[in-house]
């Protein structure tokens, strides 16, 4: 391996452009090598814009290279399945976007050519790299909340449907289940010390869809052309987990309620926290107290980012593996399935 990680780029759309590439600049010890998108044209475009010498005509193509060591799948959910087992097969480090992927079949399919080839997978699960989120799980780690036997995890978006193929179940697999519930149930799966989870009762509704409200900001992906509302657009739910411990969820792109951002709160036999005011809830000298710790400042994707160059470079485990992936991803199908069949299922 050359003392650069050269890295390529599977999708070149919005989060590959703000969040990823920009990371990967940040740091000293990688080169941005190729790129390949569905639109040639935009790859065409970010290769010139970043000096890569391999603008790819697709993936295939892409993971041949021999000056590549690591990929970053950014494209659509539908296609992180199939990138990420090229990417396995050609021996090729993976940082894939979340969700893992529109189903578990998918996701065991990845977990098992991943381990097959023996090359580091890590999950974007970017809010574990949130320097407050840090603070939780150092905390959780040292056993200050003792055993944490309940969670809350949410985000509320008043009027907050990105705009593109999100709505687009082929592409997606889900609406704000699968999209944005995924960050918050997995970090708040993360700050428990990851149980196993064993049921699922969960709502879905698909109650506002499309809507013309002025005023407000939408996340774009690259192309926001041939719109369809296919996905719900708000869920609740309950999770039980193997040592009886058990979290609530709500999620939504649109509701005629508040913004909650991300929240996430845990509850421990010894103390608990909540995110953002990052807060934790104990006792001090016999009496409560609210401890209010100084998380310092982090860039999130540029510490996730840094975290799979170092878990390349020191053959390490990456903190978001593989199997953080399949476990969160049968919550995310498990609350499909239960809004569907109307009953909490097994999973
Ligand atoms: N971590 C986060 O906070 C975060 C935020 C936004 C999006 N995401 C994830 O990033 C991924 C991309 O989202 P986005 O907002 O950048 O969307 P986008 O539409 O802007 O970009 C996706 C790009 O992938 C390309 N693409 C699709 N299928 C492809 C294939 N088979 N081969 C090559 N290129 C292909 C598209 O042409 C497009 O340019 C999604 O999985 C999304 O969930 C993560």
């Amino acid at each position: 391996m050359s003392k650069k990680l050269r890295i390529g780029l599977i999708g070149a759309g919005n989060i590959a452009q703000s969040a990823h590439i920009p990371a990967y600049l940040a740091q000293d010890d990688v080169e941005l090598v190729a790129v390949c998108d569905l639109k040639h044209e935009r790859a065409v475009e970010v290769a010139e814009k970043y000096g890569m010498k391999h603008v790819c005509k697709d993936m295939d193509e892409l993971v041949a290279l021999a000056d590549v060591d690591a990929v970053s799948v950014c494209t659509w959910n539908n296609a992180h399945v199939t990138a990420v087992l090229a990417a396995a097969k050609a021996g090729k480090h993976i940082l894939c976007e979340k969700p893992m992927s529109m189903t578990v079949a998918e996701a065991e399919t990845m977990k098992k050519a991943v381990e097959e080839a023996g090359v580091t997978f890590m999950m974007g699960f970017v809010n574990r790299f949130r320097a407050d989120s840090q603070v939780i799980y150092d905390l959780a780690q040292e056993g200050r909340f003792g055993d944490i036997y309940y969670a809350k995890a949410g985000w509320l978006r008043r009027r907050g449907t990105p705009l593109g193929w999100f709505t687009d179940l082929s592409k997606s697999g889900g609406g704000p289940v699968i999209d944005i519930g995924v960050h918050v149930i997995d970090l708040t799966w993360h700050f428990m010390g990851k149980p196993k989870p064993v049921a699922v009762s969960a709502a879905v509704h698909h109650e506002i869809g499309d809507y013309k409200t002025k005023g407000v900001s939408r996340w774009e992906a690259l192309d926001t052309d041939n719109l369809v509302f296919e996905t719900e657009d708000s869920a609740a739910g309950f999770v039980r987990f193997e040592n009886g411990a058990t979290m609530a969820f709500e999620v939504s792109w649109a509701i005629n309620g508040e913004d909650t951002g991300v929240y996430s709160k845990i509850f421990g036999t010894k103390a608990g926290a909540s995110l953002d005011p990052l807060t934790i809830y104990g006792e001090e000298g016999g009496y409560l107290a609210d401890a209010k710790p100084n998380p310092g400042r982090a860039n999130s994707f540029a510490a996730e980012i840094r975290h799979f160059l170092d878990c390349i470079k020191e053959g390490k485990q990456p903190l978001s593996s593989v199997d953080d992936g399949v476990q969160i991803q049968k919550i995310l199908n498990g609350i499909y399935q239960s809004a569907k069949e109307g009953r909490e299922i097994q999973i």
